[in-house]
């Protein structure tokens, strides 16, 4: 049986063929309507999401399956001082495979170790998001064909978002990828990333807080909320909250095919405007989320078409 923490989890190899398997779901879809029948997922939500748990639901319904669950902590039984442990090993009893978010890092690791059954990660705290980096590589080789040989720029809440962190993390054991990070000082990518990840394995990263300078260089911008439930206090979010604001006027520098990517949910840090800008591609990176989670539904179940 596997889980999936965090994207290392995962081989190169097999986040490969993961993308090759939703691309072919993408393209035959009717081919995978009844792989999962019979089988169901459990969506255990302690933190609120739109995206993640909705594409994990309309996956595991689009393979046939079934699902159940919970989108908050106060509707189960955490509520009365259950331990998250406990909480998995009872559903655990119910499904054959489970996404959960948890505010606390470390959450869904924990309990994994408690599982009698697959535990997927999908968002631990400002640590991991292991299916939205997922859905990001599968965004970006759609977009560009392959994952090699371009300049990424992310930009926002390097400190908070998980998001940065798990896609740095993979796109380090992918090859010719440029990092660049573009963020105010408080927010900076963190050490243990820049360290772990990047220096020990002989990659290189610059950082800056200016959009503008970034901009002309990037082949892929990564724009990021600014974690507003993360901080310990408001005066910091909201004096850092707008620090960058993408809108028509500073995309004039950019590449005609830049690749706009952000992992939503937004809030200022992208223009309205944009979204008819033929680069945003954010709203096809949410649709992708559905069809790379099938494909890891059906790894993790050992299922195939
Ligand atoms: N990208 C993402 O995790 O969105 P949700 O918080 O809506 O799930």
């Amino acid at each position: 049986m596997r889980h999936l923490i965090d994207v290392t989890d995962l081989t190169v190899q097999e986040i490969d063929q993961l993308i090759l398997k939703a691309e072919d779901i993408i393209a035959h879809p009717a081919r995978y309507q009844d792989v999962a029948a019979h089988k169901q997922l459990a969506t255990l939500f302690f933190e609120p999401s739109t995206r993640t748990r909705l594409s994990f639901e309309s996956a595991m319904l689009s393979l046939g399956g079934s699902v159940l669950g919970f989108s908050s902590a106060a509707s189960s039984s955490t509520a009365k001082g259950e331990t998250v442990t406990d909480t998995v090993r009872t559903v655990s009893c119910y499904v054959d495979i489970i996404a959960m978010r948890h505010p606390k890092e470390g959450a869904p690791f924990a309990a994994s170790r408690r599982s009698s059954v697959p535990i997927i990660n999908a968002g631990d705290g400002g640590h991991n998001h292991p299916t939205q980096t997922l859905t990001d590589l599968l965004t970006i080789h759609r977009e560009r064909g392959n994952i090699s040989d371009f300049t990424i720029g992310f930009c926002g809440d390097l400190k908070f978002g998980r998001t940065v962190h798990s896609l740095v993390n993979a796109l380090s054991r992918y090859t010719g990828i440029r990092f660049l990070f573009i963020s105010p000082e408080e927010l900076r990518m963190p050490e243990y990333i820049k360290e772990n990840t990047l220096q020990r394995n002989g990659l290189g990263y610059e950082e800056t807080e200016s959009l503008e300078e970034a901009m002309p260089q990037l082949d892929v911008l990564y724009m990021t909320r600014v974690q507003k439930e993360r901080f310990f206090n408001e005066a910091d979010y909201i004096r850092l909250k707008d620090t960058y604001v993408l809108d028509p006027a500073k995309l004039e520098s950019a590449k005609k095919d830049l690749c706009i990517l952000h992992p939503l949910p937004r809030v200022n840090e992208i223009h309205v405007a944009v979204d008819d800008d033929p680069r945003a591609r954010y709203f096809e990176q949410v649709r992708n989320g559905k069809f790379i989670r099938m494909a890891l539904i059906m790894m993790l179940l050992g299922l195939d078409a």
